[in-house]
């Protein structure tokens, strides 16, 4: 055998989940921003695997859609194949799906692992691949994990050359027998010839009646195939998710290993155990991160930026050098242009693009919007299908008026550079406010405005003199005549 020789990666994700009490599939659900097979696939694509074959079973049809499109959008350079295995008869079982595409004495090896084991990094399958490959009798390994608890897992039992002779699963396993706490990860290699072989003399007279692929082990040592046991250090790493509760402790170590990282690349994280970092953020050096925070998805911080607390990032965020993000929410293709400060209280969110310098404040929501340097708007404004300039300054409370429910549609505004719209003002979409225009506070404005003019679109101010002499001799009555009741 050589280290040459191709390796096909397949993925066990049939299984039915039942305890997570959920209509998703399994393996859709969700870990830090990414269903659980995608993670267990994205760490097995650097091993350039010939191909991942993908055995689905219960809710095939949604967990392949789900993984096709995704392969799609991110271009897997791996071709995926998915397989159906219809009774889901044991792992066993579902490995003998592999006949429908390979024959029996094709020159592969397999690299079988779990669908709901999203925690297994990459390099944990290159010390499993190469131990195999340095072991030129093996026909087979399996990557053992000594577990504080083994309760559930097959047992795995050593002759005096450390070959693993048989594993026992655990409920079939004897008093004595669940003493053992090397166990079987369900990671192994092997060769197909030798395992198609094997696998025709699998039964199902065990306790689950199932075909157990881990009866594979004790067949091959019977004929004197020996079997290898590679041990992985960590039962973190082959953390398995059938719970709630092992989702949420997943998610819990996959952040706290980011967020490891992140501090090792020069990040200061107060409190990182209060935040979630997903592993595809990416955060510059100096930059310092408040408690409660999430950042999902391809997140990008530069170096000496303050983010938080309580701020969310997901999707895919830009944030430049130098800026603040203070107790906001910013999600799907956001970017930040650096010295910009945004919050507390704002909400940026579907291709919002702001410019160096700014100041997005309080109670200010931006979409669809390309902001230029320098501008503000600082307080309670709406910023929706508009492009702003440079130097621009939004009065507090100045909306743009993008959407016209009677036609149901959106429609995009320009604010040019040097425009300043005052306090209050409503901007009806389309218009545009040309280079260096004014709109006067509280004005609606239905036209564009020239460039260097001032709209004012209100009434005139009418003042009533003597009011209150004229208003103090007169009761307050309701509608029905009779005078009103002080509120309870
Ligand atoms: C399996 C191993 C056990 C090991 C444990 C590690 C067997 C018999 N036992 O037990 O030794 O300690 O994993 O987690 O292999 N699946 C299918 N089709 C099926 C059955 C299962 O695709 O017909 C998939 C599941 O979706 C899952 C994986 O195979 O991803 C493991 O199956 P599961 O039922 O969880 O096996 P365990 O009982 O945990
Ligand atoms: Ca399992």
């Amino acid at each position: 055998m050589t280290a040459s020789r191709q390796t096909i990666g397949l993925v066990l994700a049939a299984g039915k989940g039942t305890r997570l009490k959920s209509d998703l599939p399994k393996v859709l659900h969700n870990l830090l921003g990414k269903p659980l097979l995608v993670r267990v696939i994205e760490a097995l694509l650097p091993l350039q695997l010939k191909e991942i074959v993908v055995v689905v079973g219960h809710q095939a049809e949604a967990v392949e859609t789900a993984l096709a499109d995704y392969a799609r959008q991110v271009g897997w350079k791996t071709p995926l194949r998915f397989l159906l295995q219809q009774p889901q008869l044991g792992t066993g079982h579902a490995v003998m799906q592999l006949n429908n595409v390979l024959a029996k004495d094709e020159a592969v090896d397999v690299l079988i692992t779990c669908g709901d084991m999203p925690l297994i990094p990459t390099q944990r399958y290159e010390t499993l691949m190469s131990a195999y490959h340095n072991h030129t009798e093996s026909m087979l390994a399996v990557a053992t994990v000594q577990y504080a608890d083994p309760t559930g897992y097959g047992r795995v039992f050593f002759d005096d050359h450390d070959y693993v002779h048989r594993i026992v699963e655990h409920k079939d396993a004897n008093a004595v027998e669940q003493q053992q706490t090397w166990c079987n990860t369900g990671i192994y290699l092997g060769s197909w010839p030798t395992l198609s072989k094997t696998l025709e003399q699998l039964g199902d007279d065990n306790a689950q009646r199932e075909y157990y692929l881990t009866d594979v082990v004790a067949l091959m040592y019977k004929a004197g195939k020996p079997v290898q046991a590679v041990r992985w250090p960590d039962e973190e790493d082959v953390l398995g998710i059938n719970s709630r509760l092992q989702l949420s402790q997943a998610t819990s170590i996959l952040s706290r290993r980011t967020a490891e990282r992140l501090m090792e690349e020069g990040v200061s994280i107060n409190q990182p155990d209060s935040s979630t970092f997903a592993p595809e953020v990416q955060v510059g050096p100096d930059t310092l991160i408040h408690p409660g925070c999430v950042l999902e998805g391809p997140v990008v911080v530069g170096q000496q930026c303050e983010i938080g607390p309580s701020t969310t990032m997901r999707g895919a965020i830009t944030i430049h050098d130098h800026c603040r993000i203070v107790t906001a929410h910013l999600e799907k293709q956001v970017e930040v242009a650096s010295h910009t400060y945004v919050g507390p209280y704002a909400h940026l969110r579907d291709n919002a693009s702001i410019g160096p310098t700014c100041r997005i404040g309080n109670f200010v929501e931006v979409k669809e919007a390309v902001i230029g340097a320098r501008s503000n708007a600082a307080h309670l404004c709406y910023l929706g299908d508009v492009d702003v300039g440079d130097d621009v300054n939004m009065g507090a409370g100045s909306i743009v008026a993008n959407y016209d429910p009677v036609r149901d549609i959106k429609t995009r505004s320009t604010i040019e550079t040097g425009v300043k719209v005052g306090c209050n003002s409503v901007l009806i979409s389309p218009v545009t406010l040309h280079q260096d225009s004014s709109v006067a506070a509280g004005s609606v404005i239905t036209d564009d405005v020239g460039s260097g003019e001032l709209a004012i679109a209100r009434c005139r101010q009418s003042t009533i003199e003597g009011w209150v002499g004229k208003a103090k001799n007169t009761t307050k009555t309701t509608a029905s005549g009779k005078p009103k009741q002080p509120a309870s």
